[in-house]
């Protein structure tokens, strides 16, 4: 499910990036690699600065019984620029040791937020790249992961009370302790009324909000079978101003129309899929619209869920369009709630919920740039 990097993994189950990189434990660390580690847990920025400039030094490496590397012990001592010396050595900037921790958990544990900024920056320049990267080479075996879809789902009540949506692999595709940050979305994206859209629809909690707001039309894109079965036994199709669209959205989008309000939240898809979707924005979001997504991106490690969340804003940014992320507190750490289910994909104790418009600066230069086309036309 997940690739060496932290946003290319499945934007709702991002927990196999705990062992994103293998742990070196079985190689036979040199003396220079021993010296660096001994320098870095002693804070000791000289030796550690000489051992690095020894051919035989290796910055991957991570000491066998905690799984620490010089990285997390030079970011847990708050050492910025012993830091950024071990990055531009190679030492991978998303390690975790034994207990789940990355180098930019250490610095932030320590509340070193410059050294922290630095492994996030790092973080971001690698994921950029790889992501680049990889999208060169799916282009040339484009296939969509559309195991999900042949799927036999079900839907019953998990260890907590709450309902759940769940695959045959007793992995949750949506699960009722969302449904307080459904009504923030669904406030979000609704907030100027009109046409809104929304993809994915679980166990319809979004559509229930969306649908209490009353907007003109509310078109909802859903590719399972089994889920659309749930939709019209439930009346859906019978609801004032809903148009169900069955389909993939990949498939689907050409035929829909423009948009005010627009939340994208599907299943085992990946973050090229979210990215795709985003390309396709220009085409559906109006020019006062406001899209929102869900937000599950490496959501089991705090430091990874951060270098997403830059990416995404990053890559929405040069299309125009600002992200701003709404902290909200939430809770879904009882052991009941994920009794039985096997992919915990939310571990975090804040939800960041984007809340993404057209750039109001470029709107203004293209409505400039038109003027002076215009113009200079006659
Ligand atoms: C996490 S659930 C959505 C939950 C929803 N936001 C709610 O409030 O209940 C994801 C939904 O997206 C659907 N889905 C997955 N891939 C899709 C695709 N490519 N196109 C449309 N729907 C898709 C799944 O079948 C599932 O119903």
């Amino acid at each position: 499910m997940v690739s060496t990097v932290a946003c290319q993994g499945s934007v709702r189950d991002a927990a196999a990036f705990l062992a994103v990189w293998k742990m070196t434990a079985d190689a036979e660390p040199s003396a220079a690699t021993l010296a660096l580690i001994t320098a870095c847990r002693q804070q000791d920025r000289a030796s550690a600065e000489q051992a690095l400039t020894q051919p035989a030094v290796d910055a991957c490496f991570q000491e066998p019984v905690e799984g620490q590397s010089a990285l997390m012990l030079a970011a847990e001592g708050g050492d910025t620029a012993l830091v950024q010396s071990l990055l531009e050595k190679g030492a991978p900037w998303n390690a975790t040791d034994r207990r789940g921790n990355c180098a930019g958990d250490y610095a932030a544990r320590a509340g070193h937020e410059d050294t922290f900024e630095a492994i996030i920056e790092a973080g971001c320049r690698a994921e950029l790249l790889l992501a680049a990267l990889e999208r060169k080479s799916a282009s040339l075996s484009a296939e969509p992961p559309e195991g999900y879809l042949r799927q036999q789902l079900h839907y019953d009540n998990g260890g907590d009370g709450g309902e759940r949506l769940m695959d045959a692999e007793s992995c949750a595709v949506m699960m009722s302790w969302e449904g307080a940050l459904m009504q923030a979305h669904a406030a979000t994206v609704c907030s100027q009324g009109g046409d809104i859209l929304n993809v994915g629809f679980g166990l319809g909690l979004v559509d229930d909000a969306i649908q209490s707001r009353q907007p003109r039309s509310h078109t909802i894109i859903e590719a399972h079978p089994d889920v659309h079965a749930r939709m019209l036994a439930k009346g859906w199709a019978d609801k004032p101003g809903v148009i169900i669209v069955f389909g993939r959205w990949q498939d689907v989008l050409p035929q829909l129309g423009q948009f005010d309000g627009i939340f994208f939240d599907t299943y085992s898809e990946y973050y090229e899929d979210l990215r795709q979707f985003h390309l396709a924005l220009p085409k559906l979001l109006r020019p006062d619209g406001i899209y929102s997504f869900f937000n599950g991106l490496a959501a089991t490690n705090a430091t990874f869920h951060t270098v997403c969340c830059r990416v995404v804003a990053g890559e929405l940014a040069r299309m125009g369009i600002s992200t701003q992320f709404i902290p909200l507190p939430i809770d879904a750490s009882g052991n009941d709630t994920w009794k039985d289910v096997t992919n915990k994909y939310w571990q975090l104790d804040t939800y960041l919920l984007p809340v993404c418009q057209w750039d109001s600066e470029e709107q203004e230069q293209d409505v400039q740039n038109d003027d002076e086309e215009r113009a200079a036309t006659g």
